[in-house]
């Protein structure tokens, strides 16, 4: 099984010619919503890749007792994740407000709400004893992601950490201790540095030096997705591996990240090599571009099988 601890949003999506600048005003023709929220999207992720294997995916995370929680729940259903674990709570549902302009480029604003509800605690043993794989973002509470890191290791299950959005702050002790707890993280460039500064690091603006040492001094393995670049992957012994990304035209990237790290987890949940795993994520992420919505566009099994033979 691979459990899915994290965020659960409403997105609403408004297309402008401009992102706005702080004090400015742009009219959008008209905003839809769509299912989104990091936790939600890789759980969806992972779960379009079933194949005949007995490998489920289960979400554990809090939405509101509103229209919103109730459309997500009933969506993560449809896509045959395990939603026991998803609390009711007196909080309105996560709601991620975002504009895309023209050049697919977004600025998203995540109204937390019952997201930061969620409790480590909460998660029953069985979705943990089961779980060969436990994958954790940063919407949701820092202090319970280390928890649920410490009973996801606790178990053996193999940890992975999307540490997106980067924190501003967080101490570094923690920091340190919840790295030390992660086997694999995924971070695209920017969050690279990010989190390489917040443990004292200081790799300029060079990413790949920013993974390599977060690879050797924290013994994990550091994958750096570069959108149309594709991923690198750099081991604690400093060998690396990258993975190119398949030619879409994108209309709409909100969600490739997640895609990449559903696939990926369901790729190790699958025992691939760590190579094989990042080649689909990759490819999986590129197709997820082709339709606007976070989760619109992430292939389902066969889907991904095709592109990969083509
Ligand atoms: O990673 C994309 C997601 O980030 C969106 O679905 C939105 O909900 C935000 O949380
Ligand atoms: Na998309």
């Amino acid at each position: 099984m691979i459990t899915v601890f994290g965020s659960i949003n409403m997105d609403l999506v408004a297309p402008v010619r401009r992102i706005a600048r702080p004090g400015e005003t742009v009219l959008s023709p008209r905003a839809d919503s769509f299912f989104g929220g990091k936790g939600a999207n890789q759980a969806v992720a992972a779960a379009r890749m079933g194949g005949d294997d007995a490998i489920g995916v289960s979400m554990a995370a809090a939405v509101g007792d509103d229209a919103f929680g109730k459309a997500c729940l009933d969506n993560l259903r449809k896509n045959g994740i395990d939603v026991e674990a998803v609390r009711i709570v007196d909080e309105p549902t996560g709601c991620a407000f975002i504009t895309v302009d023209d050049a697919g480029e977004n600025a998203i604003t995540v109204a937390s709400g019952a997201n930061m509800a969620v409790r480590a605690a909460d998660v029953p043993e069985r979705l943990l004893s089961g779980a060969s794989v436990v994958v954790l973002q940063m919407e949701v509470p820092f202090i319970e992601n280390l928890e649920m890191a410490r009973r996801a290791r606790k178990v053996g299950a193999t940890v992975v950490w999307n540490v997106a959005p980067v924190p501003a702050a967080v101490e570094r002790g923690a920091m340190a201790d919840m790295l030390a707890m992660t086997d694999v993280l995924v971070v695209n460039e920017h969050e690279a540095l990010a989190v390489a500064a917040l443990v004292g690091e200081d790799a300029g603006s060079d990413y790949l030096k920013a993974s390599s040492i977060l690879a050797q001094v924290c013994g994990l393995v550091c994958i750096v997705t570069a959108g149309a670049k594709g991923a690198v992957a750099v081991s604690p012994d400093g060998a690396q591996r990258q993975a190119v990304a398949w030619p879409v035209t994108a209309v709409d990237t909100t969600g490739a990240g997640d895609t990449f790290v559903g696939v990926l987890a369901r790729g190790l949940a699958e025992r691939r090599d760590l190579g094989d795993a990042m080649r689909r994520a990759c490819v999986a992420a590129s197709l997820s571009c082709r339709a606007v919505g976070a989760q619109a566009g992430m292939p389902t099994r066969a889907v991904l099988e095709r592109a990969l033979l083509a």
